[in-house]
């Protein structure tokens, strides 16, 4: 880091989701005590209208149930088991898997509360997950809810899908944006985004491949935050590159190889 650089912000993706049940509290919490400077979550809309933090269309991966998320209610998601799929990181410790914090479904409510109580500024990186049967509705209910959810730290919203950021700027034009991306697509190559995004959000394979996109990003004026940062060679090419954000898995590993490499 050169000294007129800002250190590199470390989101904690899903959580601290290496060592507790991703989306689950207990995963921000853990991920709030390990020092991230802000959180990751991807969002879905459920049949009676709550946002709730699930990576995937369907429950089947993360939880003992099966089905779309956007076909049930939050009632019945919240009878479902979505922790004991996920293995202790430390083996000899047996986490107690009747604890809600690791196995009940997390709405987007309950963790912009967690956040508020943090006791220090924290960003949230939410994710709008397309496509989904619920389109507009997803940006309509997020504006809304965040309305009702001043917090302290930076709340941006994320998406692949440029049509959700759109939405977004035209519902709250005062939040920033990231715009998502998994490949480099060839009007994205000279660091341009679509309009109304101020933060690229380039996967880690996009900078193996082409280092310089952050340089060029940055002289278009926007920041970048990269993810899925976790292995240390990934994070020192983001340290090398000045990145803005890295989103990891693992938030304590990867702050503290950033330390070490000042
Ligand atoms: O933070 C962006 C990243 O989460 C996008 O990929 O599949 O993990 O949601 P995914
Ligand atoms: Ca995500």
């Amino acid at each position: 880091m050169t000294a007129d650089r800002k250190p590199i912000r470390v989101i904690a993706h899903r959580g601290a989701s290496e060592d507790a049940p991703e989306h689950s509290l207990a995963a921000y919490r853990k991920a709030i005590e390990d020092g991230a400077d802000g959180l990751e979550c991807d969002v879905r809309l459920t049949a009676d209208g709550h946002l709730v933090c699930v990576h995937d269309r369907r429950v089947n991966r993360t939880s003992n149930g099966r089905g779309a998320v956007s076909a049930m209610e939050l009632a019945q998601l919240a009878e479902l088991d979505f922790g004991s799929w996920k293995a202790p990181a430390d083996r000899a410790e047996t986490p107690d898997s009747a604890d809600p914090e690791r196995t009940t479904v997390l709405t987007l409510e309950r963790l912009l509360r967690l956040v508020a109580d943090a006791g220090r500024p924290v960003d949230l990186a939410i994710e709008t997950k397309h496509p989904t049967r619920w389109a507009g509705q997803v940006e309509e209910r997020l504006v809304r809810l965040l309305d009702h959810h001043p917090l302290p730290g930076e709340v941006r919203i994320m998406s692949f899908s440029a049509r959700s950021l759109r939405r977004v700027h035209l519902a709250a034009p005062g939040v920033p944006t990231v715009f998502l991306m998994q490949f480099l697509l060839p009007r994205h190559r000279s660091g341009r985004l679509p309009p109304g995004n101020g933060i690229a959000g380039p996967g880690i394979r996009i900078l193996r491949r082409d280092p310089e996109y952050v340089a060029r990003a940055h002289r278009a004026g926007h920041e970048v935050h990269v993810w899925t940062v976790d292995d240390e060679p990934d994070v020192e090419l983001c340290a090398q590159l000045g990145v803005d954000a890295v989103i990891t898995n693992r938030p304590r590993t990867v702050r503290d190889q950033l330390a070490r490499l000042g």
